[in-house]
């Protein structure tokens, strides 16, 4: 009787100790797949916070155009309206330092906008700002926002970067400089965390 409780207390403890090492074994696996590093084993090392000011070139159209229409339409795109509800725009706009557009090149903007409402002149606007200026060439940031074309200050969110915007996090502000039929200037002050 003795002996046979001894038995089955063994064989509880076997599994116990058993399931502690299956468990074990599970967490080093889940340690192989991702882990804890340092900031400096990607050769990072503060959180800096930096002011980019730019303007953005939107030509809509005439042989340079830089901003085009992508024509997909849906069987109920209203070309009365002055607002063309799910119209898609393409660009590959430039972006200088000053209003001029054929000052200094800071780089392109290249992405696209859909216009995403039926009541304001609102636009989804889906851009990557890529960089081509002295220690930003090369680096990009991301804006995903809304950009509610007809309002004085836009702001829109940028949602990530590369290069030297590695795990960048901030605001882009739009503002328009001038806009004719052509071509609309879009000045932009950008706010934004990322490391050095
Ligand atoms: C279009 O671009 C070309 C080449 O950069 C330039 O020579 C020409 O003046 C531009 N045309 C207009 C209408 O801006
Ligand atoms: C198209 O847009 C015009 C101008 O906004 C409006 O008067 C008209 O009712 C719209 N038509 C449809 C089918 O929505
Ligand atoms: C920019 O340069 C092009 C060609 O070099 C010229 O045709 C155009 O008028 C200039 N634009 C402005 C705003 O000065
Ligand atoms: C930016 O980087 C590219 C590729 O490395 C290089 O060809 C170009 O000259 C650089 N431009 C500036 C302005 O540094």
């Amino acid at each position: 009787m003795a002996s046979s409780m001894l038995k089955t207390h063994s064989f509880i403890l076997f599994l116990i100790l058993f399931f502690i090492t299956v468990i074990a074994g599970r967490r080093s696996d889940s340690e192989v797949f991702g882990k804890y590093i340092s900031i400096s084993s990607l050769g990072l090392k503060r959180e800096r916070l930096s002011h980019l000011h730019f303007y953005f070139h939107d030509v809509i159209s005439g042989k340079n155009a830089t901003a085009i229409r992508v024509v997909v339409e849906a069987p109920l795109t209203n070309h009365s309206s002055p607002f063309i509800f799910g119209d898609v725009y393409v660009v590959d706009d430039p972006l200088t330092i000053e209003p001029d557009v054929n000052s200094t090149m800071v780089g392109k903007v290249q992405g696209s906008y859909v216009v995403v409402s039926q009541g304001e002149l609102s636009l989804l606007m889906v851009l990557n700002f890529a960089f081509t200026e002295g220690k930003y060439n090369g680096s990009t940031l991301s804006v995903f926002g809304r950009n509610e074309v007809l309002s004085a200050v836009r702001e829109m969110p940028i949602v990530g970067g590369s290069g030297v915007f590695r795990f960048a996090r901030g605001y882009a502000q739009a503002k328009t400089h001038s806009i004719t039929q052509i071509h609309a200037i879009v000045e932009h002050n950008v706010f934004v965390f990322h490391y050095c």
